[in-house]
C-alpha cells in the first residue's frame, strides 16, 4: 500500500521534464514465484529543461531493485537515494544507457494496478501511475518513448504473450517456456504500455482502412467465453467505419487486439494496439447479457478504440489535462452510441447520469474542474466530472461551431498535436483557430468547478408583439473557489405557439440562414444577467429552452403544469418532450413528498394519470420515449431537487406514485404487455427491439406493484420461458421487489442454480438483491458477502454487492440506525489495504453526508472520522476521507 501522505501536487507547478527517454526495451521474465523485469532505457537531458545539471529522479513504487548501472557500470548504493516513490541518481551524463532489473510479485498484487494475475492469466495496468510498480521509469504522460518488449513465460500456462504494437519474433527457450517480441514503432507514455501472458482463446476478424490497411482484429478471452465475442467484434469495426467517416481517423497499425480480464478496477483500458477490458465491457450474449449489457460493450469498445486518436497519438502533457482525453472521447463515444441506436435515449440517459452523479459531485467535497488544479491521488480523478462533464463541455464546443467548424477544428487539433503530449488549452486553441470564434470566455468551463444555476422567465407583450426571455445565472462556491465568473452558456431553444413551432425573430440579429424555417437557435448566455428578445411573435408562446440539454446547467424556468402538457406533446425536441414529463413528474413528486412529511394523505395529480393514459394509448409514438416519459424522476434525480434530502419521504413519495399510477392505468398496462409480449422475433440488441422490450418491463414493473395474482402469474411466466436475459431480469427485479415471499426465494435460488457458471449473471444475481427496497436488505447484502460466489477481492463483485447497495439503493443504505453507514465504513477499512482505488470509489455515497437531515449527517460524519481514525490509510482514501471532513 501507498502510504498516505497528505503531499498535494498542483497544476502551476508544472515543469517539463529533465530527461527523455528516446528507446525502451523491457524483458520480462514470468515465473510461478516472481517476475524479474529488465529494462534498458535510452536517456538523455532534456534540451528544454530548466536546469541543465538536474539529478535523474526516477518514479519506482513498491519494487526490488537487484541491479542497476549507467553505460554499463554498477551504480553502487551510495551511488543512489531511495524514498517513497522515487529513485535519484545525482550525477548522470546528458546521454546514456540505464539498466535496471526489478523484481515484482504479480501474484501478490491485490491492488490491480501495475502487472497482477487476475485468475491463471498475467495482465498490466499502468493508467496513470501503475508503470512506476514495474520498474523505475520517468511515469509522467510527457515522456513519450519508443517501446521494444520481450516476454518469457511457462510454454503450458502462458502460451499466449501478447504487448503493444507488432510481433516480431517468437522462440522456444530451455526448461518448456517459450518467449516472444513485441515491438510498437509509435512513440508512448508509459501509462499505454501493456502486457498479458496467459491461457487464452481467441475470435478473429479483419477490418480494410479507408486507405486500404488490412488490420487483424483479436479479441482474446478464456475458451469458455469465445461465444461471447461477436457484438463486441462487430462494435469494433462500426467504430472504426465511424471514426473514419464522422473525424477521418484511421487506424494505424496492422493489428489490433483486445483482452477480457475478470479482475479490474475500470471498464477498460486503450493501451497502444492491445485493449484490456472488464469482461463486464466485452463479452454479450443474449442468454447472458440484458440490452443495457450489449450497449455498454459498444460503448466502451468504442470509447477504447475512439482513444487511439483522441489519447493515444495525441495524449496529456499531464494528468490535469486527464479530461482532454477523456472527456473528449466519451463526447465522440455518446455520438457514436446516438448514430448506432436512438439518439434520444441515448441522450436521456447521458443526462441522467450527469444530473445525478455529476451534479452531486459538483456539488459536495470532491468538486473540482474539468481541469483541476491539484490532486493527492490521480486516481481519485477518475470522475463523472472529468470523463461525463468533460464530454459536455466539448458538446457545448460543438454546439457552438456546428458540426463543419468542428470537424475543421477536430482535424487541426490531431495535425497540430500528432505525436505530443498536450493541454486542454491546446484543443481549445485549435477549436477557436479553425472556427474563428473567440472561446475566451468559454474556457471557464475548463477552470470553474460547480454547476450553474439559471433562472430563466418570459414576458409577452402583446401589444408590441414581443417576447423577452431574461436569463440569470450564478454558480454555487466549490472547495477553493468562493467566487465564479459568469459562464458562456449555449442554449438551445425555440417557442413554441398554439399551431407549432413559431419563427425566431431575434431583436439585432440577422435571421439564421442555416436554419430555413427558423425555429430553432442557440442563444449565448454569458452575462450574469442578460435579455433577448424575440420580435414579431404573434400569440405568447411556451419556451423550449436548453433542447438536448444543450449546456450541463440547472435551469428554472416557472412552468405551469399546462405548459408542461404541452410541451411533452409538442416540442418537436424529443430531448425536451422527456424532460418536461420529468419536471411534471417533480413538481407532482415534491407536492407528495411534503405530504409525507407533514403526515398528510396527498392524493397524485391527476394529470400524470392522464398523461400517462395519453401516452400508451397512442399508437404512433416511439416506443422508447413512451417508456421514458412514463419513467417518474429517480430518486436521485429528487434527493438533486430537493435539499435536505429527505431519502424516506423521497422514497415513500414515489412509491405511493408508481402505486396510483399502476392502479389507475392497470387495462392499458396490461394491453401494452400483451401486445408487446407478442411482437417477439428472434433477439436483436437494435434500437428497435430494445425500445419494445423496455416498455413491456416497464409495464410489468407497474402491474407487479399491483401485488395480485395475475401480473403475479404474467412475471413469472416471463421468469420461466423468455429467451433473452433483459427479460429475465426485468422479471426477477420485479419479483425480487415485491411481496411475494415464497416465489421470490425459490426464484433466486433457482436463478443462482441456472447460471452460477457464469460469473457476470451472476454479478447481476447480486445486484438485485443488493438494491431491493425492501426492509432486511443490509441482512441479505451482509449474507452474501459470505456467498461462495462473492470475492472482495474482485471488483466487480464488490461493485455488484457493496457498491449497489450503498449507491443504489437509498432507502436502505440510508437506514435510520446507520446501520448501513456502518456497514460501508467496514468495507472501505477492509478494502483500504487490499485495493486502494475500490476502497476510496466505495466513500463517494458517504463523503456527501451534508446533504442529508441532520440526524443522517451525525451518524455519516461519525464513519467517516473512524475511517479517518485507522492507522495506515492509502492515499486514495486519505484524499477523500480528509476532504470530506474538511
Ligand atoms: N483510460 C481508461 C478509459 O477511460 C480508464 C483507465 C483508468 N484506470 C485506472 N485504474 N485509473 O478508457
Ligand atoms: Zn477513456
Amino acid at each position: 500500500m501507498r502510504d498516505a501522505q497528505a503531499t498535494t501536487i498542483y497544476l502551476k507547478d508544472y515543469q517539463v521534464p529533465d530527461f527523455l527517454i528516446d528507446r525502451t526495451a523491457l524483458h520480462f521474465e514470468i515465473f510461478d514465484s516472481h517476475t524479474l523485469v529488465h529494462s534498458t532505457l535510452a536517456m538523455r537531458r532534456n534540451p528544454a529543461a530548466k536546469n541543465a545539471s538536474a539529478p535523474l529522479v526516477l518514479d519506482g513504487c513498491e519494487l526490488e531493485l537487484e541491479a542497476l548501472s549507467i553505460d554499463d557500470q554498477a551504480v553502487t548504493e551510495s551511488g543512489y537515494e531511495s524514498a517513497g516513490e522515487s529513485l535519484t541518481i545525482h550525477t548522470v551524463p546528458d546521454s546514456f544507457t540505464l539498466r535496471c532489473t526489478t523484481r515484482i510479485y504479480p501474484q501478490n498484487n491485490t491492488s490491480l494496478e501495475g502487472l497482477y494475475k487476475s485468475s491463471t492469466m498475467y495482465c498490466t495496468q499502468c493508467e496513470a501511475e501503475g508503470f512506476r510498480k514495474i520498474t523505475y521509469f520517468l511515469d509522467r504522460p510527457d515522456v513519450m518513448s519508443v517501446y521494444t518488449v520481450t516476454v518469457d513465460a511457462d510454454s503450458k500456462r502462458c502460451p499466449v504473450l501478447l504487448s503493444n504494437g507488432n510481433l516480431v519474433s517468437t522462440e522456444t527457450l530451455e526448461g518448456g517456456r517459450h518467449r516472444a517480441v513485441w515491438e510498437d514503432p509509435h512513440k508512448k507514455p508509459a501509462y499505454l504500455f501493456a502486457l498479458v501472458a496467459g491461457d487464452l482463446e481467441r475470435v478473429s476478424d479483419t477490418f480494410t482502412t479507408m486507405n486500404g490497411r488490412k488490420v487483424d482484429l483479436h479479441i482474446y478471452v478464456e475458451e469458455k467465453d469465445l461465444d461471447k465475442c461477436d457484438h463486441a467484434m462487430l462494435s469494433l469495426k462500426n467504430a472504426m467505419t465511424w471514426d473514419e467517416e464522422v473525424y477521418g481517423r484511421e487506424y494505424d497499425l496492422d493489428i489490433f487486439n483486445i483482452v477480457a480480464v475478470d479482475d479490474f478496477n475500470m471498464g477498460a483500458m486503450e493501451n497502444k494496439s492491445l485493449n484490456i477490458f472488464n469482461t463486464s465491457c466485452v463479452l454479450a450474449s443474449p442468454g447472458t447479457t440484458t440490452d443495457a449489457g450489449f450497449q455498454r460493450v459498444e460503448g466502451v469498445v468504442a470509447h477504447e478504440y475512439f482513444h487511439n486518436w483522441s489519447g493515444n497519438r495525441v495524449t496529456c502533457r499531464d494528468w490535469f489535462q486527464l479530461s482532454l482525453k477523456e472527456g473528449f472521447t466519451v463526447f465522440r463515444d455518446a455520438e457514436f452510441s446516438a448514430d448506432m441506436g436512438s439518439r434520444v435515449v441515448k441522450r436521456v440517459e447521458d443526462v441522467g447520469l450527469l444530473r445525478t452523479a455529476q451534479f452531486a459531485e459538483d456539488a459536495g467535497p470532491m468538486a473540482h474542474p474539468v481541469r483541476p488544479d491539484s490532486y493527492m491521488e490521480i486516481s481519485n480523478f477518475y470522475t463523472v466530472t472529468i470523463y461525463e462533464k468533460g464530454a459536455e463541455v466539448v458538446r457545448m464546443i460543438h454546439t457552438l461551431l456546428g458540426p463543419e467548424l468542428f470537424r475543421k477544428g477536430s482535424d487541426l487539433y490531431f495535425d497540430r498535436f500528432d505525436g505530443q503530449a498536450v493541454t486542454c488549452e491546446d484543443f481549445v486553441k485549435a477549436m477557436e483557430d479553425a472556427s474563428g470564434m473567440d472561446l475566451g470566455q468559454f474556457r471557464l468551463w475548463y477552470s470553474q468547478a460547480g454547476t450553474p444555476q439559471v433562472d430563466a422567465r418570459g414576458e409577452y407583450d402583446a401589444e408590441a408583439n414581443t417576447y423577452t426571455l431574461t436569463f440569470k445565472q450564478s454558480c454555487p462556491k466549490t472547495p477553493g473557489q468562493p467566487q465564479k465568473e459568469p459562464f458562456h452558456i449555449p442554449i438551445a431553444m425555440g417557442l413554441l405557439g398554439d399551431a407549432g413551432a413559431l419563427r425566431l425573430e431575434l431583436k439585432g440579429e440577422a435571421p439564421n440562414p442555416d436554419t430555413a424555417d427558423n425555429t430553432h437557435t442557440v442563444l449565448h448566455l454569458k452575462q450574469a444577467e442578460q435579455q433577448f428578445v424575440f420580435e414579431n411573435v404573434p400569440e405568447k408562446p411556451v419556451p423550449s429552452l436548453l433542447r438536448g440539454f444543450s449546456a450541463p446547467v440547472k435551469l428554472q424556468f416557472d412552468y405551469s403544469r399546462d405548459e408542461l402538457l404541452f410541451l411533452m406533446q409538442h416540442d418537436d425536441d424529443g430531448f425536451n418532450r422527456w424532460e418536461a414529463a420529468q419536471q411534471l413528474g417533480v413538481l407532482a413528486l415534491k407536492e407528495l413528498v411534503a405530504a409525507h412529511q407533514n403526515n398528510e394523505v396527498r392524493a397524485l395529480d391527476e394529470r400524470l394519470i392522464t398523461a400517462g393514459r395519453n401516452l400508451l394509448n397512442d399508437d404512433s409514438l416511439d416506443l422508447a420515449m413512451v417508456a421514458l416519459m412514463l419513467t417518474l424522476p429517480t430518486e436521485a434525480y429528487m434527493a438533486e431537487v430537493m435539499q435536505p434530502v429527505d431519502v424516506l419521504s423521497i422514497h415513500a413519495a414515489r412509491m405511493q406514485a408508481r402505486l396510483e399510477l399502476a392502479t389507475a392505468l392497470k387495462e392499458e398496462f396490461t394491453n401494452t404487455y400483451r401486445t408487446l409480449s407478442r411482437r417477439q422475433g428472434d433477439y436483436q440488441p437494435s434500437a428497435e427491439q430494445i425500445a419494445q422490450r423496455s416498455l413491456k418491463n416497464l409495464c410489468l414493473q407497474y402491474l407487479m406493484l399491483l401485488n395480485d395474482e395475475h401480473s403475479l402469474q404474467v412475471c413469472m411466466e416471463q421468469l420461466d420461458t423468455s429467451d433473452n436475459m433483459t427479460d429475465r431480469i426485468a422479471a426477477l427485479v420485479a419479483l425480487v421487489n415485491s411481496e411475494h415471499e415464497p416465489q421470490k426465494a425459490l426464484a433466486l435460488q433457482k436463478f443462482y442454480q441456472d447460471w452460477q457458471h457464469e460469473p457476470l449473471v451472476i454479478n447481476q444475481w447480486f445486484q438485485i438483491q443488493a438494491t431491493s427496497h425492501l426492509p432486511g436488505t443490509l441482512k441479505r447484502v451482509q449474507e452474501l458477502l459470505n456467498h461462495p460466489a462473492f470475492e472482495i477481492r474482485n471488483p466487480n463483485k464488490v461493485r455488484a454487492v457493496i457498491g449497489a447497495f450503498c449507491g443504489q439503493n437509498a432507502v436502505n443504505f440510508h437506514q435510520t440506525d446507520g446501520a448501513g453507514y456502518r456497514f460501508l465504513a467496514d468495507r472501505v477499512i477492509e478494502l483500504n489495504t487490499l485495493n486502494p482505488q475500490i476502497a476510496s470509489r466505495l466513500l463517494g455515497p458517504l463523503s456527501k453526508w451534508r446533504k442529508y437531515l441532520p440526524e443522517q449527517q451525525a451518524l455519516m460524519k461519525a464513519e467517516l472520522e473512524r475511517i479517518a481514525a485507522e492507522p495506515k490509510l492509502s492515499r486514495d482514501v486519505f484524499e477523500v476521507v480528509s476532504k470530506s471532513l474538511a
